[in-house]
């Protein structure tokens, strides 16, 4: 992953991930026009900053995948050490399949993939999030044994506008 050369087909398949997992209120915009809105704020740069300063830890899975030569999956998983407990959690920040080439396994490929490096890199247990409306990512996880451990609340404390 080259986060100059790939800045595109990056920012594209953060989105999809950020769209998909969004709460009820931001999908309540329709994709296309979220996406234009989302790529004139500041979280562009953000996303990518925080990206690039993951690369330094040497652990860090940062992947985009190809078909012949073009990208079609992106995922980027962290590491996280809780020294005091001598444990080390990997976290699926994110993963993505261009929208044509879901639905023939990439993800589960790319999971199982990132299961045996991070637990090759020391990670103790793999961890991932995702949206409660998302339905192709819970099932995925579901399908790859994964357990819930936490439900997030919202509850809106005045009208808000899409
Ligand atoms: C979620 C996502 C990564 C899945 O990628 P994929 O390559 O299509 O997944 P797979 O083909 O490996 O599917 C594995 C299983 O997940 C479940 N699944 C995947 N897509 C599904 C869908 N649209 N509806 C219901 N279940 C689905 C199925 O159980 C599937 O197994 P099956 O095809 O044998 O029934 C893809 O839909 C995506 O990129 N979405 C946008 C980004 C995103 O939401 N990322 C996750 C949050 S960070």
């Amino acid at each position: 992953l080259d986060i100059e050369s790939d800045r595109v087909f990056l920012l594209n398949s953060h989105f999809d991930a950020i769209y998909e997992s969004g709460t009820p209120l931001f999908r309540s915009n329709p994709m296309e026009k979220a996406r234009k809105q989302w790529l004139e704020t500041s979280q562009v740069e953000e996303y990518l900053s925080s990206l690039g300063k993951s690369l330094d830890d040497k652990r860090t899975i940062a992947e985009i995948w190809e078909d012949n030569g073009l990208p079609i999956a992106y995922v980027w998983v962290k590491f996280t050490d809780l020294v005091d407990y001598h444990f080390t959690f990997a976290e699926v920040v994110e993963i993505a399949v261009k929208p044509e080439y879901r639905r023939r396994g990439i993800a589960t490929k790319i999971m199982n993939h990132v299961e045996q490096v991070a637990k090759a890199r020391g990670a103790d247990v793999l961890r991932s999030g995702t949206g409660i409306d998302n339905r192709a990512s819970r099932k995925l996880h579901e399908k790859l044994g994964f357990q819930t451990i936490y439900l997030d609340y919202e509850k809106p404390l005045r009208d808000i506008d899409s």
